[in-house]
């Protein structure tokens, strides 16, 4: 069986490393991989192959950045010519960014089985381009590997066929048991930001709705360096943000308050989470990543995909609309510190059933 699976941007190599891991020790299986080229600096692409002992991709498609439609539409073509050249039985998606789409579109389109992992998640807010992705990517897949019971109570109700939907668990959970010691073991990040534990916030902001708001961004930052008079944060910028920042004219301002650094690789990311204090993010893979490790979070969007943890009272959604709300928000949960044994995203062995659906699923 020959499985052709689909990158691009940061999260998705992380997800994948887990998966491939379990894939390629298939007897079998041949797995090849397409990297889009959505992320291409290397501490956005390079240094997730290197830590986590990803294989080089088989095709690496160049496309980089650019407007959805330029972006999507060249990594179509390109797929689709991979496609053709590899006649795979599976095509292998995760997540939600613009190479997930691009891939299941130039499959469903060439009729090649098209499998979702992390299916099922919704924002329910259109305006959000990765629940574009996700709504039209499940609607054309084959297999939906939904991570949690809410996500697949979201795919029955958009009519999706029960056969299809398999609640497998989140694969990032796997990532984090897998590479938590691993970071542990390798990780010089604390010593080099001369970080003491639970003595600082963790921040991470790159959301569209966030960075390309201009209101939005300033809230956001003014917010974090008025916490940063209390309590040191911490904040790796991912470029999309480093941008904005720098066209709005507030930089110099960040970056003499906040210590900001380039974006880490994930286990100098694993360090960082699990020794804050509080993370404040508005990304969906850093949320649970918080709940992994147990560390109180805040969530700077008006909603998020991840619904169980603010049941079960682990994360607090905080629209980004004043600094006073952000700030006040993140000072009353530094003191929280619950004590949850639930985990509502599986049992850290989603990549093996990933594996063992897609090998004994008909075509
Ligand atoms: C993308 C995903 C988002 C995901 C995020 C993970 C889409 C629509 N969005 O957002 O869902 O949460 O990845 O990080 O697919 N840039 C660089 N170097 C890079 C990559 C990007 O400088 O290696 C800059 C470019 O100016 C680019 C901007 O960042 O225009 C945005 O990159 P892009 O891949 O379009 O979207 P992300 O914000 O990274
Ligand atoms: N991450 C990382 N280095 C960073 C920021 C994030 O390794 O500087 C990891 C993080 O631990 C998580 C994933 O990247 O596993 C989340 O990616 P991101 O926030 O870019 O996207 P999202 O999950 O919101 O789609």
């Amino acid at each position: 069986m020959k499985i052709i699976t689909i990158v691009g941007a940061r999260p998705q190599f992380i997800k994948a490393a887990a998966v491939s891991r379990v894939i390629r020790a298939t007897e079998g299986v041949k797995e090849i991989l397409v990297h889009t080229g959505q992320h291409y600096d290397a501490n956005m692409s390079d240094v997730f192959f290197e830590e986590l002992e990803i294989p080089r991709p088989d095709y690496n498609l160049g496309i980089g950045s650019g407007m959805h439609g330029e972006q999507t539409g060249k990594m179509l073509e390109a797929i689709e010519k991979v496609l053709l050249e590899e006649k795979p039985d599976w095509v292998l998606v995760y997540g939600d960014t613009n190479s997930t789409l691009a891939g299941a579109l130039a499959a469903v389109k060439l009729h090649i089985p098209v499998a979702h992992v992390e299916a099922g998640l919704r924002s329910f807010n259109r305006r959000m381009p990765e629940e574009i992705n996700r709504v039209l990517t499940d609607h054309a897949s084959d297999l939906l590997f939904a991570p949690t019971k809410t996500a697949v109570m979201n795919l029955r109700y958009e009519g999706i066929p029960e056969e299809r939907i398999k609640l497998v668990g989140d694969v990032m959970y796997d990532a984090a048991l897998f590479y938590g010691k691993k970071a542990e073991r390798q990780s010089k990040i604390l010593n080099k930001l001369g970080l003491k534990l639970k003595e600082y916030i963790l921040a991470t902001v790159h959301r569209a709705e966030n960075t390309d708001d201009p209101v939005r961004l300033r809230v956001i930052f003014d917010a974090l360096c008025e916490i940063a008079r209390e309590i040191k944060v911490v904040l790796p910028l991912h470029p999309r943000t480093r941008e904005a920042l720098i066209k709005s004219g507030m930089y110099d301002k960040v970056a003499s308050c906040i210590c900001l650094t380039e974006p880490v690789g994930y286990l100098d990311m694993v360090m960082l989470e699990k020794n804050a204090r509080l993370i404040a993010t508005d990304s969906g893979g850093v949320q649970k990543e918080a709940f992994f490790y147990r560390v109180p979070c805040v969530t700077l969007r008006e909603e998020t995909e991840w619904v169980e943890l603010v049941e079960l009272g682990w994360n607090c959604v905080v629209p980004p609309l004043s600094v006073g709300g952000i700030a006040d928000a993140v000072m009353l949960r530094l003191g929280s510190f619950k004590s949850i044994e639930e985990n509502p995203y599986g049992d850290g062995h989603c990549a093996a059933k990933i594996a063992s659906y897609l090998i004994n699923t008909g075509k």
